[in-house]
């Protein structure tokens, strides 16, 4: 699709100026662009606030306020009496206190009562595409009600105890029973509670500056927020959001574009459209090469009625490094559907060349609601159709409310590390289930809402591709309040007798994300120290690189890059490019975008700057010892051991290569999907040789290295060249 890119940035972005141009100061009384929420455009092209009531008459969607015409609530309806600030109806406290910008049908309640849970009254309100607030639960003992008879309890639940719940005897904090520390820890209501305050696990440990801390640079603009983000075999990145109402660009039939194709090179964007709403969604890539995306949130068909609801969407993105002519065309939807609703979905690669794809809410409402968790997975073939069979993860269960986005890994045995909550185990899919269970991660949560990363370390020919996981940073429950987790664990999940090894980063961390660099360290950026996931509800910025170098011994991992200006909070994402530099984009922690902090209540703002961040390996002199030239004698590899050459340029004075296998998969969330790196065998390195001609062992199997694009990257002394693609099949 031809697209038309708006050049019409909001003044009041002095990025945007220095960036674009051709900025235009003013709005456009035709088609009301160019003025922010909750303006309006005169003929004279000026912005001015609307504050006039139209209509108040409630509307069907439950949206409201200014934006809407000055809709009112109904206080009998199904969302709520209140209008928030951004525009929904609802009864929660973010909707109700006029603190909070409630609009209409406010009630000024006492601040500090906890928030009322978002229950869903109505009889079937479909789903939702705001994003419940799982809010800070109460620990009041209410060890006197009757035993449960659905696994619920605590407060919120009459007072119910669990009694003989076979899941266990435990009330978590946040109504469920159950017997892992998320139920008998911190916040335990009743049953044999631990009740031991178990958060943080590590206070921060302080890390000395790395000696080549690396640089930050703005680059460009992404278009629209990056919520999502893959690096595809043509070598740009695309970037992927919701339905939103402003991005930077439009398509050709005058909507905003909600999803953009970066190329790093001109670091420019093009718009690319979709047609069901992505918000919220997992990824990873197919054998042939192909980016899918799956799963989703409702339509907003008062924003953009060509765009439909996503909850069980599939998307697909063909990019080729061989094929230029394919760039900037569409996400393909042609109709196969999950089987079943998937709103926060985990994706993995599978060896056969399947997916796996699990957890999801199955509308949107209220994660601590039973009926609305699809705690299981299914199985997409190789042309991204459905086995049409959703199946049960236990783990998954427990979880609730912190379900969604798992972390998942696909581990060499060809089974997979899955995680929830502070509970992990290894998952057989082939078995449809559980092969062992992994003793609790001790600290605050972990996923979804208060999410942490994962990464799995390297794989490695030396040792045998054995398989470590670490999981760094979290938080302790869904409120701008929630401390964060400054601790990580390390673990290897396949042996015999797993044990989480505890280390501190230098500082407490939420929606931190881990990337794997060619040289075998892990790049830690984003998040807050402040706060949890969800719209309105981080601060803190945490603005440092953290570089953990897992070679080194306990207590010596951590040294601490140079740090960026620009906040990256909720819907922010960091990939790792061809030329081996970290891209970061993204931050739009609002539920429709604000372009100047005054509209965001933290006073941050949807960011679209993206910036490149430079490792320590290409900063100073060695920018100069890369090895360049690169040219590997496959474009296609088997994973059976075989073997190829690659032949390169490097110093004269360099001593020892390594060859690095790297899918960067799909990233959103501080979730990696199906990222891993392998590092291969090689021969032939000529000490004192200028040109090098070496020979590589492949992967031996696709439990290594699951079928799909890879990178290579041929790394000199610790100093990586351009990376090249290559297709493991
Ligand atoms: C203003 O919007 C109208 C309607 O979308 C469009 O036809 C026109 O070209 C726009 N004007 C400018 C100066 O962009
Ligand atoms: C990969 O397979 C999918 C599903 O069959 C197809 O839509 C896509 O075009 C294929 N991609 C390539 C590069 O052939």
């Amino acid at each position: 699709m031809k697209v038309s890119i708006v050049t019409v940035l909001f003044a009041a972005t002095g990025i945007a100026n220095i960036i674009f141009p051709f900025v235009q100061p003013h709005c456009n009384s035709s088609s009301g662009i160019g003025c922010l929420r909750g303006q309006h455009c005169l003929s004279d092209g000026t912005c001015v606030s609307h504050h006039i009531t139209r209509d108040a008459t409630p509307r069907e969607d439950g949206r409201c306020g200014d934006d809407f015409d000055g809709a009112a609530c109904d206080p009998k309806g199904a969302y709520g009496g209140c209008c928030s600030d951004h525009g929904y109806c609802g009864k929660t406290v973010d909707h109700c206190l006029v603190a909070n910008g409630c609009q209409s049908g406010c009630t000024n309640t006492a601040v500090t009562s906890p928030a009322p849970q978002p229950a869903p009254t109505k009889a079937s309100p479909g789903n939702s595409n705001s994003e419940p607030v799982i809010a800070q639960p109460s620990s009041t003992d209410a060890a006197t009600g009757p035993e449960t008879t659905d696994g619920t309890c605590g407060a919120a639940n009459g007072g119910a105890t669990c009694g003989d719940w076979p899941q266990g005897g435990c009330c978590s904090m946040y109504g469920f029973c159950g017997k892992s520390t998320a139920h008998c820890g911190e916040g335990c209501q009743s049953g044999p509670c631990a009740r031991a305050p178990i958060s943080p696990a590590l206070k921060a440990a302080p890390a000395p500056k790395n000696v080549k801390p690396g640089s930050f640079k703005v680059v460009g603009q992404s278009g629209v927020p990056a919520m999502h983000a893959a690096l595809m075999p043509n070598g740009r990145a695309v970037f992927l959001d919701k339905v939103e109402d402003y991005t930077q660009v439009k398509l050709s039939n005058g909507r905003y574009a909600y999803s953009a194709e970066y190329d790093p090179i001109s670091n420019t964007y093009s718009a690319l459209a979709y047609r069901t709403n992505a918000f919220c969604s997992g990824g990873s890539f197919l054998p042939n090469g192909t980016l899918l995306d799956v799963g989703g949130n409702a339509p907003l068909t008062w924003l953009d009625d060509t765009v439909g609801d996503g909850f069980k969407g599939i998307r697909y993105l063909t990019r080729s490094s061989a094929d230029a002519s394919i760039n900037g065309d569409d996400w393909s939807e042609p109709g196969n559907e999950l089987d079943t609703a998937r709103w926060y979905a985990s994706c993995q690669s599978m060896p056969d060349g399947s997916m796996f794809v699990a957890s999801g809410s199955l509308n949107g409402l209220d994660p601590t609601v039973l009926t609305n968790n699809n705690p299981t997975f299914e199985i997409l073939n190789a042309k991204g159709v459905t086995s049409g069979q959703s199946i049960t993860i236990e783990l998954l269960v427990k979880a609730q409310p912190y379900y969604m986005y798992p972390f998942v890994h696909l581990l060499p045995d060809g089974t997979l590390f899955v995680f929830a909550s502070k509970s992990s185990e290894v998952f057989s899919v082939a078995g449809q289930k559980t092969v062992k269970n992994l003793p609790d991660l001790p600290g605050d949560y972990r996923t979804y809402p208060n999410t942490g990363g994962l990464v799995m370390l390297p794989l490695t020919a030396d040792n045998n591709w054995t398989p470590e996981v670490v999981i760094c940073g979290g938080g302790a429950y869904q409120d701008i309040t929630s401390p964060s987790d400054p601790s990580c664990g390390r673990m290897n999940p396949l042996a015999p007798d797993p044990e989480w090894e505890m280390d501190a980063m230098p500082e407490d961390r939420g929606m931190v994300e881990g990337t794997l660099l060619p040289d075998g360290t892990v790049l830690w950026v984003n998040g807050a120290q402040k706060g949890a996931e969800g719209f309105n509800l981080a601060t803190d910025p945490a603005l440092e690189v953290l570089i953990y170098d897992p070679a080194a011994p306990l207590g010596k991992r951590w040294t601490t890059g140079a740090s960026s200006t620009i906040p990256r909070l909720y819907h922010s994402v960091a990939l790792l490019l061809l030329d081996g530099t970290l891209m970061i984009a993204g931050s739009n922690p609002d539920q429709m975008p604000v372009v100047a902090p005054k509209f965001d209540p933290q006073g941050f703002h949807t960011e679209f700057a993206v910036e490149v961040y430079t490792p320590p390996y290409l900063s100073g002199d060695n920018a100069q010892r890369r090895p360049t030239d690169v040219v590997l004698s496959t474009l296609s590899l088997n994973a059976d051991s075989s073997t190829f050459t690659i032949g390169f340029t490097a110093p004269s004075d360099a001593k020892a290569v390594k060859v690095a296998l790297y899918h960067g998969g799909f990233v959103t969330h501080a979730v990696h999907m199906s990222q891993r790196m392998a590092f291969l065998g090689t021969n032939g390195w000529k000490a004192g040789a200028r040109q090098q001609l070496i020979t590589v062992t492949g992967p031996p199997n696709n439990n290594v290295a699951p079928p799909g694009p890879y990178v290579v990257y041929v790394v000199v002394d610790g100093v990586p060249g351009v990376g090249q693609f290559i297709m493991v099949t």
